[in-house]
């Protein structure tokens, strides 16, 4: 397993891998690697013949007052997780690297960025699209892997793909979780034992609701009510959304005809966690 730290560098890579026929895949993230980040990755290694991971915490994704310092970083327990799900390159860039002095160019997708963590995270999603267009140009990837856990991102880098014709195959896997339901994330790291408790009713309260879901209800605002809740009875949250979406347009549905996004971000401490299921009403 290789480590590169440049551009050029894993552009050249990127390069030889095609001229001998070989599969590019990708799957970018911002390190501190779970079992989330892992899963994405064994599913890649079955899929490609060069398997690249970036890990790379990207300041334009982060808002004036977020974790930008403080997300957690450990890029040698990080190399050590990924050589053993089989990674070949690890592609870590530095600051410098990906926005030198003179830096102007940014990546906006429109209507798709204009509801949930696009609505509390200004300039968030304009970020992601940014660097995830360029990790796509230092990588070249044929395939890149996204988690469902960040169901928006998914749709606003679909978007993207899908804009600007951008030859990658965008594929979204399922949502990792612990034994006891809450998602895997970096970010769970920020939470006290007490607020972990508190945390688990964000995974709980989806349960309720496919249940709901399951049983006939398609009426939004009563599933969202029940799930808020279910959350607000815990101590230490403080709901930043509860929305009932349109799976590919992120758009409020009031009743659901089949199936919609149902999707959740709290504050837990210090923690801004995000989670979501898919509801299939059967009438
Ligand atoms: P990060 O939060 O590190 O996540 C990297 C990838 O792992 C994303 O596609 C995310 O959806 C996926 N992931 C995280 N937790 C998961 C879980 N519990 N189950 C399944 N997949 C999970 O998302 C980012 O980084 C950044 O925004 C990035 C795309 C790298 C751009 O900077």
């Amino acid at each position: 397993m290789e480590l590169v730290r440049g551009i050029k560098d894993m552009q050249r890579l990127a390069d030889e891998a095609r001229r001998a026929g070989n599969t590019v895949g990708c799957v970018p993230t911002m390190g501190f690697l779970h079992e989330g980040h892992l899963s994405l990755m064994r599913y890649a290694r079955e899929r490609c013949d060069l398997l690249v991971i970036s890990i790379y915490v990207n300041p334009t994704q982060f808002g004036p007052g977020e974790d930008l310092e403080a997300y957690p970083r450990d890029l040698e327990s990080d190399m050590a997780k990924a050589k053993e799900v089989g990674v070949d390159v690890v592609f870590a860039p530095g600051d410098e690297e990906m926005y030198p002095r003179g830096y102007q160019t940014f990546v906006t997708v429109e209507k798709v960025t204009g509801h949930l963590c696009g609505l509390s995270r200004p300039g968030h999603f304009r970020g992601v699209t940014t660097v995830v267009a360029k990790l796509f140009c230092a990588i070249k990837p044929h395939l890149a892997v996204f988690g469902e856990k960040d169901f928006q991102q998914l749709a606003v880098i679909k978007r993207m793909v899908k804009d600007l014709n951008m030859d990658v195959e965008v594929v979204g896997r399922p949502i990792v979780r612990e034994h006891d339901g809450l998602a895997m994330s970096s970010r769970n790291t920020y939470l006290t034992s007490d607020e972990r408790g508190s945390a688990l009713s964000l995974s709980r309260s989806l349960e309720v609701a496919r249940e709901m879901a399951a049983r006939g209800t398609g009426d939004a605002s009563e599933i969202i009510g029940k799930v808020s809740a279910h959350i607000s009875s815990q101590p230490h949250t403080g709901i930043d959304y509860v929305k009932i979406v349109n799976i590919d347009t992120m758009e409020d549905i009031a009743n659901i005809e089949r199936r919609a996004l149902l999707a959740l971000a709290v504050r837990v401490g210090k923690a801004r966690l995000i989670d979501n299921a898919v509801l299939e009403v059967h009438k």
